[in-house]
């Protein structure tokens, strides 16, 4: 019997309603399996600042990053919650466990399921075939664009004093001027990038022609931050000479991968342009509702639905839980690896079965996929999918 004790963190809005059904994927492990989980709920997020006037208990970021296995983030983000510094509220939770707990990859798989349509023509029309779209979008994950806001929040997180910007005077700048400084490293761009080839082994190519492929998407035509990332990319992909590479700059390649996305396999890239282009990209996926995540660091990491908390649909159990089931899939991939347990390793495969299987029958979908199921039913049916293949096992 091998125990985990995760920590689930709800937030904001609907991240509340699709951590339940995160937590049912866990249960339902540790009813069929060897695997146990012990689970620990934390309250968090903007919501819970306004009830409460904490963004969460004191202690909690120390649980995270001393206690907890592995943690999944439902999401954060409530209307009007601002911390009176003018941050978001609950952004010690997200943006301080990034940064404090060194989770330097924002690992987002951008994977057309069959039965699933993409969202690029109108409502539901179909151009690509399922097997064109599978990737895995690496966006750096402590410093470039958001790094003073990683550093306010994970100093936050752990009592610290407020981590105060450098001084930079602009004396062309006219009336008021704000700054945030987009440090990028040549540490966190290696391993980042590192991880980007070893994430490409791991996977069989580009969907266009099975080639292992790594792409630097930067703008190093005009920043000296992204001609370090290109620069330090390169050094990195000499030491994996049979992974091909290729490089875009940001404008460009919101073009290319959606007119392209065969071409695909493995993309690095700094902080923001990863933001923006995961979003992007997970309309090639069928919407955010398809879209899990992990924030990994060499020794701890959160898992999470790019979705957000979504608040215009919060309390109607509407959302696709889909984005955390395959969030958890990547957490139970991420243990099996680092604990180097083969069965998580297939609990995390046969997660990823079950909501295909449940994808290409096609029968109960949510809204955004064109039915009219809800949250906890899609829930349901995935898990119990999961229970009978995993008690067949
Ligand atoms: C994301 C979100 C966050 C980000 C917000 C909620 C701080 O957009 O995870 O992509 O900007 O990173
Ligand atoms: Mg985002």
């Amino acid at each position: 019997m091998s125990d985990y004790r995760i920590a689930i963190l709800p937030g904001d809005g609907t991240g509340r309603e699709v951590a339940l059904e995160a937590r049912k994927i866990l249960d339902t492990i540790s009813q069929n399996t060897n695997i146990g989980f012990e689970i620990t709920e934390i309250a968090c997020g903007g919501q819970n600042y306004q009830q409460t006037g904490e963004e969460w208990a004191e202690g909690s970021f120390e649980f995270c990053r001393d206690e907890a296995d592995a943690i999944f983030l439902g999401a954060i983000g409530h209307p009007g919650a601002y911390l009176p510094n003018g941050d978001l509220a609950g952004g010690s939770v997200i943006l301080g466990l990034r940064s404090g707990l060194d989770l330097y990859a924002n690992v987002r798989p951008v994977k057309l399921f069959d039965g699933v349509m993409h969202k690029v023509h109108g409502k539901f029309r179909q151009i690509w075939e399922p097997e064109m779209v599978d990737m895995t979008i690496l966006r750096e994950n402590t410093e470039g664009l958001y790094h003073s806001l990683l550093k306010r929040a994970s100093n936050r997180a752990q009592g610290m004093p407020e981590y105060a910007i450098p001084d930079v005077e602009f004396p062309d700048l006219k009336g008021e001027v704000v700054y945030d400084p987009r440090p990028i490293s040549s540490h966190g761009t290696e391993r980042l990038v590192k991880m980007g080839f070893e994430i490409c082994q791991t996977r069989s190519g580009a969907p266009l022609d099975g080639t292992s492929r790594v792409s630097c998407i930067d703008k190093s035509n005009v920043t000296r931050g992204c001609q370090l990332f290109r620069r330090t990319f390169d050094s990195v992909a000499n030491n994996y000479p049979n992974i091909a590479t290729d490089y875009g700059y940001i404008d460009a390649f919101t073009q290319w991968l959606t007119r392209t996305p065969e071409h695909y396999d493995v993309v690095v890239t700094s902080n923001m342009f990863g933001d923006i282009a995961t979003d992007l990209a997970s309309v090639l996926q069928g919407g955010m509702g398809m879209a899990g995540s992990g924030n990994i660091g060499d020794d701890h990491a959160f898992f999470e639905p790019v979705h957000g908390s979504a608040p215009k649909y919060a309390g109607m159990n509407k959302v696709n839980p889909i984005a955390s089931v395959n969030s958890i899939q990547m957490m139970m991939d991420w243990l099996g690896r680092k604990h180097g347990n083969t069965e998580i390793l297939d609990v995390a495969n046969t997660i990823e079965q079950s909501v295909s299987a449940h994808l290409s029958e096609g029968k109960q979908l949510t809204y955004d996929l064109g039915g009219d199921a809800s949250c906890s039913l899609v829930g349901d049916l995935i898990a119990q999918r999961l229970a009978k293949s995993l008690s067949e096992q």
